[in-house]
């Protein structure tokens, strides 16, 4: 079964909470997991040259394959993290779901499990508006939510730190300077093996009915 994790990232914190989905993923046998990136945007990519944090953290994903609507279609259970942008995914996702009218047009996502994860600089900067606005594609395309439940260990908190029900989450500080906490990581990778699971359920075949 294969699994796509796709992200954006400018300064770093949403790959890593890729990574910890991956991880998740990794842990289930039979999982065949992907890793993917959203295209950059040229005039952004400009912007990156005259940032050398910015241009280290492009320089670090270079080996990682942009995601292509092919990727979309062959994935079984799919997963997307993205930094918000005044409380909404970023352009440069969008961009991508903007770009999947053939797999709309003929139900190709329709049933597939999907996760959402993303990252803001402030402590109240838009995580569930940014999960919550990005469930509104996947549920045009057919696809099933999965969130991430008080079930898992360290969501229910009121510390400065990540973790919703409806997703793994982050906080970056305004500069990027702070780092996900161990527990958004696990949230995360959580995440990743919640994904995996459902999409498993789904594939496996019904009990056959019982006759009368
Ligand atoms: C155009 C723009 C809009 C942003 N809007 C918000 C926002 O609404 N709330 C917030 O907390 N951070 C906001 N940020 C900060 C980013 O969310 C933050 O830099 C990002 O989560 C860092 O993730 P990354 O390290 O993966 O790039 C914004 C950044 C940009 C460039």
């Amino acid at each position: 079964m294969k699994v796509l994790v796709v992200y954006y990232t400018m300064y770093g914190h949403t790959l890593q909470l890729a990574q910890a989905a991956v991880e998740g993923a990794r842990t289930l046998h039979g999982a065949e997991v992907l890793l993917r990136r959203a295209q950059e945007f040229d005039a952004v990519d400009k912007v990156i040259d005259e940032n050398p944090f910015a241009s280290q953290i492009r320089d670090q994903q270079k080996d990682i394959p942009i995601c292509t609507v092919d990727d979309l279609r062959e994935a079984d259970a799919l997963i997307f993290g993205s930094p918000t942008r005044y409380g909404n995914m970023c352009a440069q996702l969008k961009q991508l779901l903007d770009s999947t009218s053939s797999l709309w047009v003929n139900g190709e996502m329709e049933g597939k499990p999907v996760g959402l994860f993303a990252t803001t600089a402030s402590t109240h900067g838009g995580q569930e508006t940014t999960l919550l606005t990005m469930m509104v594609p996947f549920l045009h395309l057919g696809m099933l939510i999965v969130g991430t439940p008080y079930s898992i260990p360290g969501l229910n908190h009121t510390e400065a730190r990540g973790g919703t029900p409806y997703g793994a989450t982050s906080i970056t500080g305004g500069k990027g300077e702070l780092q996900p906490h161990p527990v958004d990581l696990d949230i995360a990778r959580a995440l990743g093996k919640r994904v995996t699971e459902v999409g498993m359920k789904v594939r496996s075949p019904l009990p056959a009915m019982a006759t009368v």
